[in-house]
Formats: C-alpha cells, structure tokens, sequence
C-alpha cells in the first residue's frame, strides 16, 4: 500500500500539501483554504489575474496558466477586458481600480506588475510595482480553514515625492464569467438594520457603501452572491464577503459587459484623497472573502465559526455572553444609585448575570441635550460615586456595566466650553447638531488621548467589567482645521484608526473588560470593530417581530454569540404587544438581555422569566457557539419563523419556533431539522410541553410537528443526543 499512497501524494499535492504553493512552471498561486481553493496567475505581462475561487481541487495540474486576453475592439482593450487581482487605473483600465494614483507631477496612470512574492505558513505577500515609477503594492492573502481568505493591501510611496491615493481598495473577487448571478446585502435605518435584499446582477455596478464616518444602519459591509443555478438555504453556490472596516467602506459589485462578476471592496473613494510622503504607507481594511456549495445557511455557518475562533477578542477560550439587564427602556436618564439598585435587585432574582446602567450618570445629564463629553460622575444622582451602585450591584452577584458615548459632545457641557475646536467643523461653517451632539475630531490626537485618560480612569478607579460605547449620530462637516487642506480629508480613515487604538490600548491596559458596540443600535457592526468588541448591540427596535427579520439578516453576516437580544416591555416601538414569553424565545435566539421596568413586572412574569433565564443559561453554549440552520424565514408570508441551532460536538440541539399569526385551522408546516447524526437517537423536550425520544434520522426526514396555534404564539425543543 505504502508507495501507492506515496505515488498518489506526488500526483495529488493538493491535500496535505502547503496550504500556500507557486507553481513556478507555469507562474500559479494555489491557496488552500480549508473546503476551497482560490488560484491565480502571473500573465505574459507579470499582471496578477485571477484563475480559481470555489471549491477545493485536489490537482495542481489541473490549473491552466494565466494568459491576458486579446483586445475585443479598440474600445475594450486587453488592459480593461483581461481580470486582474489588483489592476492599477492606468492604460485604459475601465473597471473598478484596485489602485488609483496623483503623482505630484500630474501623472495619474498606474499599471501594476509583479515583482517578487513571500510565503510564510498560510499567509503570501505579492509584491507588484508600477511599470515605471516607485510605487510598492504589497498584496497579502490569509487563508483559514473555515473556507476564508483575507485579502489586504500595503501601498508605499518610493518615489522621492508626495502622492495621492484617490482609491485604495482591499482586493478584488472574481466569479466565473456568466450570467444570471443573484446579488443578496443587507441595508436598513435605525430601528430597522440589516433587512435582507436579494437582486439580480445585471450589466452595470452596484455600489454598497457607508460615507456616514462609521458602518451605518444604512448598508451592512457584507455580501453575497449566489447562482446561477438556483440557490437555498441548504444548497448552491454562494461567494461571500464581508470588510473588516468601521468607518468609510464601499464594496462595488460589477458586471461587465464581457460577462464578467467582480467585486472590489476597501476603502470609501467619496471624499477621498491620501497623501503618502516618501517613505509612507497605508495598510487597506481586511476583505474576508469565501465560498461554498452549500447554500446560504453553510456560508453564514463559515462565517460565524471564522468570527468565534479568530475575529472576537479571546477567539475559542472567550467566554459565553453573561445574560444582562440594561436599564435604558427602564429609565433612559433618570439614573440614581437607589433607583438603579432596585432594578438591580429585581434583576439578580431572575438569575441575571450583568447590570449595565445606561445613559444619564454624568455631567449635567437629564436628558439628550447636554452632558456628552463630561464622563464625571454626576453627584446628585449619586452621592457615593459609581462605588456605591457597583458595590450592591457587586453584593447581588452580578458584574457591572455601564454605557458611555466618548466620541461625541454636546454644545452645552464643559468639554465644548474648553474646546469648541475639538468638535468636528469647517472654519466659519454651522455645525450641524443631531440629538443635540456633535461629533468630536478623533482624528486628532489631542482628542484621541483626552478620551483614551477619560475612560481609563473610569474603569481603574471603578470595578467596570463592561462598556457599552454608543455613537448617536454621523459625521457631517468633516473638517480638519489644523491640518494642511491636502491632509484634511486622511480625517475619515484615521477617526477609525483612533477609535480602534483607543479601544486596543484599553483591553490591553484592563484586560477582563469587555465592550460592546452600539450606534443607536447597530450603526457599527462589521468585522473590524469584532475584532475588539465582545458583542454588539443589534438594533434599538426591540420588538420581537421586527428583531426576527432584523436578526435573520444580522445572522448572515455575523455570528449570533455577539448578537445582544433584550427582552423588553411592550408595547414596544410600533404600538404592537407580544406576549412575554415570545420575547423571550425571539430573544433567545442571540445573546439573551433584559431591558424591561422590572418595577411594572407581576409575579407571573417574574416567575415566567425565571424559567427562560434557567432554560437559557441550559442551551446558550450551543445558541452562541452551535452551528445555525435557519429553518424558516420570517420573510415568509406564513409568518412562521424557525431556527435550529446545533453544538459543535453534536450534543445538544435547540431549536426556536414562532408564529405571528396563524390562519384559523391552518397548521404549522413540518419541522425538518438539519445538522444532526442520523444515526444517533435523541431527547426531545418540548417547552413546557412533552418528551420522546427520536432518531437524528426521523428528526431530519420525517420531521417535527409543533402545535403551534394563534397569534404570536412561540415554543423552543430541547433535542439531547442520547
Ligand atoms: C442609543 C442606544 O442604542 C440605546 O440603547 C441607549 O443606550 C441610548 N442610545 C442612550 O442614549
């Protein structure tokens, strides 16, 4: 047997093989990220084109070369019409640049060639230059096993000038030319983020982005695009990304009119322009790029497994989302160390782990119109400091956080008394108010490192476990004063290069705290604040019917561990009332918060969520940590929404159920269950409701039948391999 295996490792270096290889004969990069294989040549003219992004090939061999193509008319030139990893806008390139460039003497042409190229382990750097002058491109590829590859660029100025970048882009994905490709991406407003669109791609290029300074409830940094062939939840072809950027992005989604599909995603080119001196570089956001054949639910699945083990602070050993009670819904500003410590009370009965005050403990904080900037503890509503609160929050067993929103000032506090500059604007301009707040210059560094001793002192002088840092507006005016006009507009990249450092420099100096992101909900959920946040707050719509569309598209994304989901009371923002315990099980299907006034709660609902809190902290490992099926959509017309989730080592299931209303007489369909071990037999526990045992098989093919009846009616079943 021996040298057959041996013979077959020659013919097939694929498997087993480094992740990263060049095939120096014919000039191709294979890389191998766990289920796929992405490949791309150097071509007669040392261009980078793509060859390969899908599923995994075992033979090298089988990768053809990469050739240029030849001019189609003298309107479409080879240059334009030939794919390319990361094309320079220069000799008639009219396809989205990866690269786009001012010299200081007015050239504005940059063709890109390779130079040279380092593997190390999973991770290739290509060095290309431009064809004349001493521009340095470093393309970086990361592979994962998840099915992932990272793409990011390294631009450096060599040349003995200032330049500009007018584009600088992550990197490029190419999809096999064709047509009939279905684009899905997730837009919204605040109250209601990352609804799902599904839309054809068509000849023409569709433009997702944010300009707001931050990722924006508006547009979601990722994407998917799936086809040509008919696609599902659990089966098809479905390329997606996803950028690793909080602040400007854009991610253009290209058909050409030679049936080409490309994306090209990085930085924001709206209002941008970035000088390089000589010597100087930028570092492009992280594009996440992958694939697979198995339909949407495999491609959110890669995406969540990626973001738990290498995106989210801590990656595996992190620990579960601690259920938490925040006051805001309860008594948004009025704050005060008796009122807080009775809803912490209440709150510690029901088994909660957490009390976050929210807004409204600070400065002269009574309501939006002033306070912001002054982070001092305001002494009326607490006499004893945040000490006391946190010490019988602390004696109630739970930890404590609290909500802080450090980029922002309002014109009446005293931070904007001593430093009106500090505020973002343009010399002799208004400055746009929204919720009575403007936006300070993180740009700078005065202001970076003011908030950086601002928030340090606060959780080294207080026992703070957690931040929820909220951001209630967007940038307008986005000037820079200080700086030369040619530098002003470097503010959009370096705000969110400041905030990210500030945020570093915190965990690193206080490293149990963790952190939250909100922007009046979820305005800044990406990959790139993941990276330092242990969740994000989802949206501030917390009405359990709007939250199950709201969470279906934050779930293609993003993975359901650091989806926070209150439960909160009703009626809720559009005047609709769902019963408690549909709260809960919607809730439920992320990270398990609470919001309510507990001061307005029965018993009947103390002892209801009780329970929920009991049956939650049994099943969140597999919640925050299983893999997701997405069962049943809420987008469907039978208002029948399900979702399964299954622990990594197949152990436990957990499925959610809930209907908006139901059509008298008419049933629930069936339930197909997914993920599980045919084989195996399994506990199967209805809430509240009674246990069978069933095989992984019978779950799977014959199905579960819930009897759910009415309107907003909800059931959970707890499925335990026996
Ligand atoms: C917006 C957040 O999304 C809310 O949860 C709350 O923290 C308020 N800000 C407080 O002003």
């Amino acid at each position: 047997m021996r040298p057959l295996i041996l013979c077959a490792f020659l013919l097939a270096p694929a498997f087993g093989a480094d992740p990263i290889r060049f095939l120096a004969e014919k000039k191709v990069f294979v890389l191998d990220a766990g289920p796929n294989t992405i490949a791309f040549g150097l071509n007669e003219r040392s261009e980078i084109q793509p060859l390969y992004f899908g599923q995994r090939l075992w033979r090298d061999q089988d990768l053809p070369a990469a050739h240029a193509l030849r001019e189609w008319a003298s309107f479409d030139r080879t240059s334009t019409i030939t794919p390319q990893e990361y094309p320079g806008y220069g000799a008639g390139l009219f396809v989205e640049p990866g690269i786009k460039v001012t010299l200081q003497n007015g050239v504005r042409d940059t063709v890109l060639k390779y130079v040279s190229h380092v593997i190390k382990g999973d991770v290739l750097e290509i060095k290309a230059k431009d064809q004349g002058y001493d521009l340095q491109v470093s393309l970086f590829y990361h592979v994962y096993p998840q099915g992932i590859v990272e793409k990011h660029t390294v631009i450096t100025n060599k040349t003995p000038n200032v330049l500009t970048l007018e584009s600088a882009q992550s990197g490029t994905l190419h999809l096999p030319p064709g047509e009939g490709y279905r684009l899905t991406y997730l837009y919204g407003r605040w109250a209601g983020e990352t609804q799902m669109v599904h839309e054809p791609i068509n000849p023409g290029v569709k433009v997702l982005e944010s300009r707001r300074g931050n990722t924006s409830q508006q547009s979601n940094p990722w994407f998917a695009i799936d086809g040509p062939a008919p696609v599902s939840e659990t089966n098809g072809a479905v390329w997606f990304g996803a950028l690793g950027w909080s602040g400007n992005w854009r991610i253009a989604i290209e058909q050409t009119s030679h049936q080409q599909v490309r994306v090209t995603g990085g930085l924001n080119t709206f209002d941008f322009a970035h000088t390089l001196k000589p010597g100087e570089s930028l570092e492009t956001p992280p594009f996440y790029l992958g694939f697979t054949d198995q339909g949407f639910g495999e491609a959110s699945r890669a995406l969540h497994r990626f973001q738990r083990e290498y995106i989210l602070p801590g990656g595996l050993t992190s620990k579960a989302r601690p259920i938490l009670y925040n006051s805001w819904e309860a008594t948004t500003f009025n704050v005060n160390e008796q009122g807080q410590t009775e809803l912490a009370k209440k709150a510690a009965s029901l088994g909660v782990e957490r009390f976050v005050m929210d807004d409204g403990w600070f400065g002269a904080r009574n309501d939006d119109h002033a306070g912001l900037g002054d982070w001092t503890v305001n002494p009326k509503k607490f006499p004893n400091g945040l000490k006391g609160l946190i010490a019988n929050v602390k004696a109630l067993g739970m930890d404590f956080g609290i909500w802080v929103e450090p980029e922002m000032v309002n014109p009446n506090s005293d931070l904007y008394r001593a430093h009106p500059d500090w505020a973002m604007h343009f010399p002799d301009r208004p400055r746009s108010e929204a919720r009575n707040q403007l936006i300070l210059n993180m740009a700078r560094d005065d202001v970076k490192e003011h908030i950086f001793a601002v928030l340090d002192k606060l959780v080294s002088e207080n026992d703070i476990a957690f931040l929820k840092w909220d951001m209630n507006r967007n940038v307008s005016e986005p000037g820079w004063p200080e700086v030369a006009p040619s530098e002003q507009k470097k503010m959009w990249l370096q705000y969110t290069r400041n905030v990210y450092e500030i945020i570093d420099r915190l965990r690193q100096k206080h490293p149990g705290l963790e952190i939250e992101s909100c922007s009046g909900g979820g305005g800044r959920i990406d990959m790139g604040i993941l990276r330092r946040v242990d969740q994000v707050w989802t949206s501030d719509n917390t009405d359990a019917l709007d939250r199950l569309k709201i969470q279906e598209g934050y779930t293609q994304a993003y993975t359901p561990k650091a989806m926070m989901a209150w439960v909160t009371d009703v009626p809720n923002f559009n005047g609709r009332s769902t019963p408690l315990a549909f709260r809960f099980l919607v809730a439920m299907q992320g990270s398990l918060g609470i919001g309510n006034n507990l001061n307005h709660w029965k018993d009947e609902d103390f002892a209801l969520a009780k329970k929920m809190v009991a049956y939650y902290k049994q099943v969140r490992n597999t919640v925050q940590t299983g893999k997701l099926y997405r069962l049943a959509s809420p987008r469907d017309p039978s208002g029948f929404q399900s979702s399964q989730y299954v622990a990594e080592d197949g152990k436990q299931s957990v499925v959610f159920a809930t209907l908006h209303s139901q059509q008298y007489g008419r049933p629930v369909p069936t339930l197909h269950l997914q993920g599980l071990d045919e084989k195996a037999v399994y506990k199967v526990t209805v809430l509240n409701g009674r246990t069978l045992e069933l095989s992984g098989a019978s779950l799977m093919h014959r199905g579960l039948d819930l009897n759910l009846t009415g309107d907003y009616a909800a059931t959970s079943v707890l499925i335990e391999r026996i």
